[in-house]
């Protein structure tokens, strides 16, 4: 099946060289000439573990091509995929879908006759009709399909949350949208018995947002009995592990942090509920962890100036990792910045590790001495805090980071660092959940 993929960010770029993988023909286009001429290099825009192999094989065996040409990649297409940016409308809280309609606008006159046009990227109830409505407007009705097929990809593991997902849900309208998605998904998942939920478009592009709203919550419900435990001294880890054995509850999306960030939760929740309020909804869950999580990743810093003694003026303080999760170089809503922000605002000097998120953190902090080494980053400084828990941070010495700072504070935002150890080296160490 020839497979056109519309957007090479992160979504488009992982599902089409996906479906390539699976041995489909994909081409996936866009705008960005330079970003084309780079992936046709094999150098990709983004970081994402196994990606760029997975590319440049399925370039070699001429089953993922790269290109700026719209008809080109359209040409003999069954499947049209879109696979653009919904971001947040700055002041809206909704997303800004002018992205998705250019597109069906753009594909609507080179489509191929029965083409099926699946909207992937994450798009508030109702985008798929409109959709419709605009390619309805320039090809004949029943000359096309318009399906929505969400995609819940995390950074990081995004090839294995592709190849071996623990469902698809496709939302059609009409039979031939059915067949085609059905097609393309039922073979290769077959083997590992994979539900493939089919259901009307409406339904399926609530679910996207309703599992990462579910998801969101989960995390904020753990982050505040994390906060609990310290009142009350019980240890958050062992809650959660009494908890998540339950298999009603689960035990994955129970590890207490700073707060979630990233590109989809805080985007997904605010998207969610302003789609509720035009509809007279209240979900009043949902509003609550938006609130808890943004008061959460400010409050942050608070812990870092208690470790300290209520001050920081003056104090250097050595921030190991950056980006919202590890094995990812995506800063968007990271609970790294309101930290460094807040903590320089009262006068502290920062020092920052990070693996690979440098780059992007560079963009959006200022006056930070970045280090391309934890234990470089931790020499001198008053306190060292872990805010994301890469494995070069998990694994850390901590006597040789005992042995490089002035004081020896460490604040674990993540409960990654044993607390035995630490203690028994003579750190005074603060978690998240655990009381001293
Ligand atoms: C999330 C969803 O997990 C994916 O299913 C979905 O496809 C994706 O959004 C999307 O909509 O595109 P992602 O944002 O990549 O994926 O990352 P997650 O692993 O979900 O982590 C999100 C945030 O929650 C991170 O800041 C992470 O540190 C935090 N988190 C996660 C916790 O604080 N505790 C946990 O137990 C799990």
């Amino acid at each position: 099946m020839k497979i056109a993929v519309i957007g090479t960010g992160y979504v488009g770029l992982v599902s089409g060289t996906c479906f390539a993988e699976w041995g489909h023909e994909v081409v996936c286009v866009d705008k960005d000439a330079q970003k084309i001429a780079g992936l046709k290099r094999g150098v990709l825009p983004i970081y994402e573990p196994g990606l760029d192999e997975l590319v440049v094989s399925n370039v070699n065996a001429r089953r993922l091509g790269f290109t700026c040409h719209l008809p080109e990649a359209l040409k003999g297409a069954a499947i049209v995929l879109i696979a653009v940016g919904t971001p947040t409308r700055a002041g809206h809280g909704d997303a800004d879908l002018s992205f998705v309609y250019m597109a069906a606008r753009e594909l609507a006159p080179h489509l191929e006759k029965g083409a099926v046009i699946v909207v992937k990227s994450t798009v508030p109830v109702g985008t798929g009709d409109v959709v419709e409505k605009i390619v309805g407007s320039i090809r004949p009705a029943g000359s096309f399909s318009v399906a929505s097929n969400p995609e819940f990809l995390r950074e990081g593991v995004a090839i294995r949350d592709f190849l071996e997902p623990d469902r698809v849900v496709i939302g059609v309208e009409d039979d031939p949208a059915r067949k085609v998605l059905t097609a393309l998904y039922g073979p290769p998942l077959e083997a590992r018995d994979t539900p493939i939920v089919v259901t009307r478009r409406r339904t399926s592009e609530l679910i996207k947002y309703a599992a990462n709203a579910f998801l969101a919550t989960k995390i904020t419900f753990i982050n505040e009995l994390a906060d609990l435990c310290e009142e009350v001294g019980s240890d958050v880890s062992e809650l959660a592990l009494g908890m998540g054995l339950d298999k009603r509850i689960g035990a994955s999306f129970l590890n207490a942090g700073p707060g979630y960030g990233g590109s989809c939760f805080p985007k997904d929740t605010l998207a969610l509920l302003r789609t509720a309020q035009d509809h007279g909804i209240a979900l009043r869950l949902v509003e609550e962890t938006v609130t808890a999580n943004e008061a959460r990743k400010r409050r942050m810093a608070l812990k870092v100036m208690e470790a300290l003694g209520g001050e920081v003026e003056g104090a250097t303080i050595a921030v190991l990792g950056l980006t919202f999760k590890p094995d990812t170089d995506d800063m968007r809503d990271a609970p790294s910045v309101p930290l460094i922000e807040t903590l320089q605002r009262f006068g502290a000097r920062i020092r920052a590790y990070d693996p690979i998120g440098v780059e992007n953190a560079s963009r959006v902090l200022s006056d930070i001495a970045f280090c391309d080494d934890p234990y470089e980053c931790v020499r001198g400084a008053d306190a060292a805090v872990v805010v994301t828990e890469w494995d070069s941070i998990r694994d850390l010495d901590l006597a040789r980071v005992k042995g490089a700072m002035k004081q020896s504070v460490l604040i674990d935002l993540r409960n990654v660092l044993s607390q035995a150890v630490a203690e028994s080296l003579g750190f005074q160490i603060t978690a998240i959940g655990r009381s001293a």
